[in-house]
């Protein structure tokens, strides 16, 4: 457990960690990273009265994976930012070894939230899939976005299915004529990854209603589901471990992608349409989607990914590990789905520049292409991003700490945005039509960017500031 009192008394634990991290240079300055220790899942994203919260899971006090609290940043413009006190702790048995990832559903003037809690018995020899855990979702409601009720248990493990695992988890909330759904990401016992979805009138009761998979196993477990309804169609979001890798497809150890879904929620029946990747880079995980007050639909992800063999050694020595993505705008473009980076992201730059003589540390540079047979561009000496023979790869060998090549087929690369921070950098292709999103590691963060090949573009870049960070 970490009650807030534990937490409060352990505060000199988080400001070692973070005299350590102040003279980091590979500190993030557009991306959200943790105020000290280890940050995973983003959780709870919403928009309430103006504000968004950005809730995220959060072991203060370890760069290891360790106790998850929820941890909350605020902002209005997503250029400045509160860092708030954590916003749920570990301190009823139902969440004993961790308060999960979860998500928050707005009713008139009250947030909705929904978390896992974690429990582990360490009592016996259990395998902690088919025995050994508890996974209750509970549930708090909140006026403001910084204090809640009291924690109710909506869900334990009796209420699953009997063929499911103890691996029931990440609950989220949508609404579908007068009924609430909540869809809960699942592994049956026979090592299937699939979605739960519940049904409820009130939002406190709720009564197992279907399942949804794919029949022939894509992965034994799906994490972090969403179904989200934009452009006039309905997506599952959902990331599945256990997918082997297929040419360029799933090259990362677990995936994030999106199912395009026909679901009849009242007959209950479905079809899933093909799996999206997501993002093509090597650290992107565990993304939630919210519709903002403007009805925008924007992404968040972590970027970072469990189990990988690559590592961000560089920031662990200086107490930190890993970071959040840029929020993105989803669109439907041409049929396909896109992500944009929020354009609230154009007041960070600070100079527009049309020659190649890029010395900066952090920016943004946009590529258009008239024409480009073959690409090559350099940065910091050690980032290589090629285009050839219809393949973009991104080459990280000389600075990913272990992290190697990822590419995608593309027939036509008409543009790219590429944005570069300390240490990581987040690449859209083709409007958004595909994303690498990576940690990097350079000796040298000058970018001093090259271009070669066979091309024709007009290459702009724009020096990009830092947010501002305020304690609250
Ligand atoms: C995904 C995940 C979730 C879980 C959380 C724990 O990265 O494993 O399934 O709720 O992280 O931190």
């Amino acid at each position: 457990m970490m009650t807030r009192e534990n937490y409060l008394n352990q505060l000199h634990i988080k400001k070692e960690l973070k005299d350590k991290m102040i003279n980091d240079k590979y500190r993030l300055n557009f991306h959200l990273m943790p105020p000290s220790g280890w940050l995973n899942d983003p959780n709870g994203l919403c928009q309430f009265k103006g504000t968004n919260h950005i809730y995220y899971q959060y072991s203060p006090f370890t760069t290891g994976w360790g106790m998850k609290l929820w941890g909350h940043y605020t902002t209005t413009d997503w250029v400045t930012y509160q860092d708030c006190e954590p916003f749920l702790f570990s301190d009823i048995p139902e969440d004993t070894d961790g308060v999960y990832s979860g998500s928050a559903f707005i009713k008139n003037d009250k947030i909705y939230y929904y978390y896992t809690g974690n429990v582990k018995y360490l009592d016996g020899d259990y395998d902690y899939i088919n025995n050994g855990r508890e996974q209750n979702v509970i549930f708090i409601t909140s006026e403001d976005g910084y204090s809640h009720t009291s924690k109710k248990i909506v869900l334990r493990n009796e209420n699953y299915p009997e063929n499911m695992s103890c691996h029931v988890r990440d609950p989220q909330i949508f609404k579908e004529d007068s009924l609430y759904y909540m869809v809960l990401g699942a592994r049956t016992k026979d090592d299937e990854g699939c979605v739960l979805i519940y049904c409820s009138e009130n939002l406190e009761n709720w009564n197992y209603h279907m399942t949804i998979g794919i029949g022939e196993k894509f992965g034994y477990m799906w994490e972090c589901p969403a179904i989200i309804d934009f452009s006039g169609k309905k997506y599952l979001l959902v990331c599945p471990q256990g997918v082997s890798q297929n040419g360029y497809d799933f090259a990362n150890i677990y995936q994030t992608g999106m199912f395009e879904i026909d679901l009849n929620l009242k007959e209950k029946v479905y079809v899933l349409k093909a799996f999206k990747e997501l993002d093509r880079g090597f650290d992107i995980y565990a993304p939630q989607v919210f519709k903002d007050e403007n009805q925008r639909t924007i992404l968040i992800g972590w970027m970072g990914i469990p189990d990988a063999d690559y590592t961000n050694e560089p920031t662990v020595e200086k107490g930190w590990h890993h970071a959040l993505t840029m929020p993105r705008e989803l669109k439907i473009i041409d049929g396909k789905i896109c992500q944009k980076p929020l354009n609230e992201f154009k007041k960070l730059r600070v100079s527009e520049n049309k020659n190649i003589d890029c010395s900066v540390e952090n920016a943004e540079i946009e590529v258009e292409f008239y024409s480009c047979k073959k690409l090559e561009i350099i940065l910091r000496d050690e980032i290589e991003i090629t285009f050839e023979n219809e393949i973009l790869t991104l080459n990280l060998e000389k600075c990913g700490y272990g992290r190697t090549t990822r590419s995608v087929n593309i027939s036509t690369l008409n543009n790219l945005q590429i944005f570069l921070d300390n240490s990581c950098i987040e690449i859209f292709v083709n409007s958004g039509e595909e994303v690498f999103s990576s940690r990097c590691y350079c000796k040298n963060l000058n970018i001093d960017l090259k271009v070669n090949g066979i091309y024709n573009a007009n290459i702009t870049w724009y020096e990009l500031q830092k947010f501002i960070i305020e304690e609250k």
